[in-house]
């Protein structure tokens, strides 16, 4: 279960965020969780949280190690700030930040060489989903942002499929239309990678993720877990959606 929290929360509402959320969780982690801040407030966070098994990550990186490029922030140097998760791709990076398949699969590739677990975001957008071109899509994405990986890289990644209309629209997808991209996605994986890579690939679910849907999403055996947006900057509303997974 992961907690984008997107430009939300300073150091003192990161730590603020975790003494209640730990409180609520009570020591009984039921599945892996991992919490994705700002870059400046990681190593608040990573502090936050020591002593739990909850991970934490970054919600970027630029894939080279170092050098002239103003405003970036390596895989390495997240990893030096104690986080060992990172999102790529986010639909919002890709919309406004001019990110493309093939810079996914660079960012992919350097937060592995990092020591970094990435998230690898995919999924369409409305005008896409309406024209009922969500399959051609994701295979696209998944050709050119995660086809190029080697088996052994593709063994570490993780993928969320968010479809860009259900985020932060409160539109969720239903779980039957959640688990048929699910299933898209994990025989692309299959084709490319083999049947038991394919088994044993976790892809999460995002889009308008609350308490009340999760329980849908996670009967669904195609859906591994959640990468939860708006209602993972509530403790309490987040340490609901963890017990559900
Ligand atoms: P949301 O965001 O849960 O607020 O829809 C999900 C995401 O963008 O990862």
């Amino acid at each position: 279960m992961a907690a984008n929290w997107k430009m939300y929360k300073t150091t003192g509402q990161t730590t603020a965020f975790f003494q209640q959320f730990k409180a609520e969780l009570n020591g009984s982690e039921s599945c892996e969780i991992v919490v994705f801040p700002t870059t400046l407030c990681i190593p608040a966070a990573v502090e936050a949280a020591s002593g739990t098994s909850i991970y934490i990550g970054g919600q970027n990186i630029y894939w080279c190690r170092e050098g002239a490029y103003t405003g970036e922030i390596s895989g390495e140097m997240l990893h030096d700030a104690g986080a060992t998760w990172t999102l790529i791709g986010h639909s919002e990076r890709r919309q406004y930040f001019c990110e493309t398949d093939a810079n996914v699969l660079k960012k992919t590739q350097a937060a592995l060489e990092a020591g970094l677990t990435p998230v690898v975001c995919v999924g369409e957008r409305l005008e896409e989903h309406q024209a009922g071109k969500v399959h051609d899509v994701l295979i696209r994405q998944f050709a050119g942002g995660i086809a190029g990986l080697t088996e052994e890289q593709f063994a570490r990644i993780v993928i969320a499929y968010e479809p860009v209309w259900a985020i932060g629209t409160g539109k969720t997808a239903t779980p039957e239309i959640a688990a048929d991209a699910h299933r898209l996605i994990r025989s692309e994986a299959e084709k490319r990678f083999g049947a038991e890579a394919a088994q044993e690939l976790r892809i999460l679910y995002g889009g308008s993720v609350k308490p009340d849907n999760i329980g849908g999403l996670m009967a669904e055996a195609e859906i591994d877990g959640a990468l939860v947006g708006g209602a993972s900057l509530d403790p309490h509303s987040f340490a609901k959606i963890v017990s559900a997974g």
